[in-house]
């Protein structure tokens, strides 16, 4: 493995936290023993990434898709495998932690099975469905003393972490602004299908409200959580807009205008789209207006304009770190962080009540366009 405690600690725009947490010293303790649930798209490319991990090692593995499943036993070796998530957690003795990579609607079902079986747990987002159901999970954690920690790997991105530390060094004055996007394409068609037992229907899980929650949990989710973090205020207000224009052939919309007002008076405006893609670089953005100034990223640099400043200053966001040969530096870095959280116990960069907070974000705004009226905070539970 290349990485190694210097290099890591030369990256330039990363957290203070993942600073801390080196492959090196990963290699150097006792193999974190963990099992797989879900093996689909992302399932996958959790296990590409692990085996590039030391200090990790997939023992068991669990999905009902016989054919998912099979591809997995193939990207770890010498795991068992499992048809039934209960059964794997009913029978394995050996393991410390579970990676949750379900289908939207069962994160909370098997997180706190997990939990309750005094396992940590490094759960895919969006975090849950529903509010209750993250409130459940976050006392199943404080339960069992346990970690939970939620994957929201684009806060790791170099740029990301670069424009939260400026920003919060004043950069930009105080942030009264925050604009994103994401233009997209439609969902995989090779998602699980969901078999609703009343119609007998077999129908892609990201096009139904009960399994998916909201078009918006499932993605654009990364940049509302990134652009959140760092206005770091609570929410008051959500109010959206959308509908179904294009893809007509499912529950879950496919655009949304939302606007989240906070408390510190910051509004943040945010667009999705299904149909778009080949948006090119307006693809995915991110934006911040301060009192002093505008910040966003360009190019893998972050660039700031002071009001006054007539030209755009660049500041570089260097990751130097390796991710193992592997090339999703982020969720390389996130089971970094995760197994500090695991062996030194400290505080998993997202809290879960900040994963909650982001789930309930989107749930109003998911409020707002379907009732027609503005959401207030209150109106999902606490
Ligand atoms: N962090 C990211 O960037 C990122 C990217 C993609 C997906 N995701 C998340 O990962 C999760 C899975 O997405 P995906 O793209 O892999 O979906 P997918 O449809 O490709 O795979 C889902 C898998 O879950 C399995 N499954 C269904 N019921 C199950 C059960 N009861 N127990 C165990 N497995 C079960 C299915 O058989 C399938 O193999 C979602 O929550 C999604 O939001 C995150």
């Amino acid at each position: 493995m290349t990485t190694n405690r210097r290099e890591f600690l030369m990256t330039a725009g990363l957290s203070a936290a993942v600073a801390g947490a080196s492959a090196q010293e990963a290699q150097n303790e006792k193999p974190i023993r963990v099992a797989v649930i879900g093996t689909g798209s992302r399932g996958s490319g959790h296990l590409a990434t692990l085996k590039t991990i030391p200090g990790f090692r997939v023992v068991a593995l669990a999905d009902p898709t016989p054919e998912n499943l099979d591809h997995a036993a193939t990207l770890a070796p010498g795991a068992a495998t499992y048809s039934d998530y209960r059964k794997l957690l009913a029978e394995r003795k050996d393991l410390d932690a579970v990676v949750v990579v379900t289908p939207n609607f069962l994160h909370a079902e098997v997180a706190i099975a997990a939990l309750d079986r005094g396992l940590s747990v490094l759960c895919e987002k969006p975090m849950a469905t529903r509010v209750e159901d993250a409130n459940r999970m976050i006392e199943a954690s404080r339960r069992s003393g346990k970690v939970l920690y939620i994957g929201f790997q684009n806060r790791l991105s170099p740029v990301t972490a670069k424009m939260k530390e400026l920003a919060a060094a004043g950069e930009i004055g105080k942030i009264e602004l925050a604009s994103g996007n994401l233009f997209r394409g439609d969902w995989n068609p090779k998602s699980w299908k969901y078999t609703d037992p009343k119609t007998g229907v077999p129908t892609n899980w990201r096009y139904l409200a009960f399994t998916e929650g909201a078009a918006l949990l499932e993605d654009g989710i990364h940049e509302v959580d990134s652009l959140n973090w760092m206005i770091d205020s609570p929410v008051v207000r959500v109010s959206a807009s959308g509908g179904n224009n294009v893809l007509k052939d499912r529950d879950t919309v496919d655009h949304v205008a939302a606007i989240f007002e906070y408390e510190s008076g910051v509004k943040f405006t945010f667009d999705f789209c299904l149909f778009a893609p080949n948006a090119g670089p307006a693809a995915r953005r991110m934006a911040l207006i301060g009192s002093e100034g505008v910040i966003y990223p360009e190019s893998g640099r972050v660039a700031i304009c002071g009001r006054d400043a007539k030209a755009v200053r660049y500041v570089d966001a260097v990751d130097g770190t390796s991710a193992g040969g592997h090339g999703d530096r982020q969720t390389y870095q996130q089971y970094l962080l995760f197994a500090q959280s695991l062996r030194e116990g400290k505080a998993p960069l997202v809290a879960p009540e900040s994963a909650k907070n982001v789930a309930k974000m989107i749930l109003l705004a998911e409020k707002s366009l379907r009732e027609h009226r503005v959401a207030n905070w209150n109106d999902l539970p606490a």
